[in-house]
C-alpha cells in the first residue's frame, strides 16, 4: 500500500522523462548503510549551517567550527549553479546581509540566483561576515567573522570534513527549491541528480541525510539511492505553512492523513523535523511510535533544549552545538568525539 501510494506521488510530482531516468538509474547498494545502525539510536547533536551562532554560516570555516566543538551532524543547505555545482548556501539568490561583491562592498538589495552564476562567477563573492547594520548581525551578536571565505561546493565540504579527520560526522543536506518560483533554481530532478552525484562521487553516502521543505526532492531521492535517509521539514507558521496545501508536500494534503507524524510515514520519510515550536509530547509520541526519528529545527535557547529532551526527541538542530552539547553532558548522555585540530 505504502509503496504503491509513493509511486503515485512520484508520477504526479514528476514529469514522465524523470520517472523514466529514474526507472534505469543504477540499483541501490546491496548492503544497507554501514554505520547508520547505531548512529540512528545515538542522539543527533546537529551543528546548523555549522554553528551559525559562533561562525559564519555554511562555510568551511562554519563546519570546521562545527567539527571542533564535537557534533554528531553537519547541517547544511544547497543550490545549484548555473554551470550543475551543488554548492552551500541557504538562500535561493545572494543575501545582502552575508554578501559583498570583489570589491568588498555590501550587495544592496538581493543579489543574484545561485543558477544564474557560474561557480566560478560565485566565488568572486565574499561571505565570511555578516553587514554589521543587518538585523541578521543582532541575531548573531556572537558570531566571529571569517573575512575571505567562499560558498563552498559540497564536495569541498566533504574534502574538508576528512582533512579534519571527522570521518565520522554525518551531513544533513537540505535541497533549496521554492515550488512557487520554479525558475530560481534547477528543477527537483535536476537538483537531486546533482547532488547524488557529488555525494557518490565523494564516497559519502552511508554519512547523508537529504531534508527539505519540497518534499518532491525527497521522494526522488528515496527512489534514486533508498538508503539514503530522507528528513521531512515542516513548518506551520503564519509566514510560512508548508502543510497548508499540497504545492511544497509533493501534492500530499494533511486531512488526508490526519496527523503530520502520519503524513512523513506515508511519504516514505525515517525522520520528522519540525520547526520545534509546531512540536509538542504527544507529536513525539506518536512519530516515534511509527517509526519516525524527530529531530526539531533550530532550537538555540537552552530552556527549549531542556523541554525537548525532555520529550524524548532523537536529536536536536542548533546555532549553538556547544550549548547543546553542555547540556547532554549535563544529563549524562553520549556526546560525539571532539576532534582537536
Ligand atoms: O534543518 C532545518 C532547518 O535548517 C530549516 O530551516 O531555513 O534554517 O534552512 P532553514
Ligand atoms: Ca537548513
Amino acid at each position: 500500500m505504502k509503496s504503491r501510494l509513493i509511486a503515485g506521488l512520484i508520477a504526479a510530482s514528476f514529469a514522465s522523462g524523470a520517472l523514466a531516468q529514474a526507472a534505469s538509474a543504477p540499483a541501490p547498494p546491496a548492503t544497507p548503510a554501514a554505520g547508520t545502525a547505531a548512529q540512528a539510536r545515538a542522539f543527533d547533536l546537529q551543528g546548523h549551517r555549522g554553528a551559525r551562532g559562533l561562525a559564519p554560516e555554511n562555510t568551511l570555516a562554519g563546519f570546521e567550527r562545527a567539527i571542533a566543538i564535537g557534533v554528531t551532524t553537519l547541517e547544511l543547505d544547497i543550490g545549484v549553479t548555473a554551470d550543475g555545482v551543488p554548492v552551500v548556501h541557504h538562500d535561493l539568490a545572494l543575501n545582502a546581509s552575508l554578501t559583498r561583491d570583489a570589491s568588498g562592498r555590501w550587495l544592496t538589495g538581493t543579489g543574484p540566483t545561485i543558477r544564474s552564476l557560474t561557480l566560478q562567477q560565485l566565488q568572486a563573492y565574499d561571505v565570511g561576515r555578516i553587514d554589521p547594520a543587518s538585523r541578521h548581525a543582532r541575531l548573531f551578536p556572537g558570531q566571529q567573522p571569517r573575512d575571505g571565505e567562499r560558498i563552498p561546493t559540497l564536495a569541498a565540504v566533504f574534502r574538508r570534513a576528512d582533512e579534519r579527520g571527522a570521518r565520522q560526522v554525518r551531513f544533513s543536506i537540505e535541497t533549496k527549491l521554492d515550488p512557487r518560483r520554479p525558475g530560481d533554481t534547477v528543477d527537483p530532478e535536476a537538483f537531486v541528480d546533482a547532488l547524488l552525484h557529488v555525494v557518490r562521487e565523494a564516497g559519502v553516502s552511508r554519512r547523508v541525510s537529504v531534508q527539505s521543505f519540497d518534499w518532491r526532492t525527497l521522494l526522488r531521492v528515496q527512489q534514486l539511492e533508498p538508503a539514503i535517509p530522507t528528513v521531512y521539514l515542516t513548518t506551520r507558521s503564519d509566514s510560512f505553512d508548508n502543510l497548508r496545501d499540497g504545492a511544497w508536500t509533493a501534492g500530499l494534503r494533511l486531512a488526508d492523513y490526519g496527523s503530520v507524524p502520519a503524513l512523513v510515514e506515508a511519504a516514505g520519510g525515517k525522520v520528522w523535523s519540525p520547526r520545534y515550536d509546531d512540536l509538542d509530547a504527544p507529536g513525539v509520541r506518536e512519530a516515534q511510535a511509527r517509526g519516525l526519528r524527530v529531530v526539531p529545527w533550530t532550537v538555540n535557547d537552552p530552556v527549549d533544549m531542556v523541554r525537548l529532551l525532555d520529550w524524548g526527541v532523537d536529536g536536536l538542530i542548533t546555532d549553538y552545538p556547544d550549548r547543546l552539547r553542555a547540556l547532554l553532558r549535563e544529563r549524562d548522555m553520549p556526546v560525539p568525539r571532539v576532534l582537536h585540530d
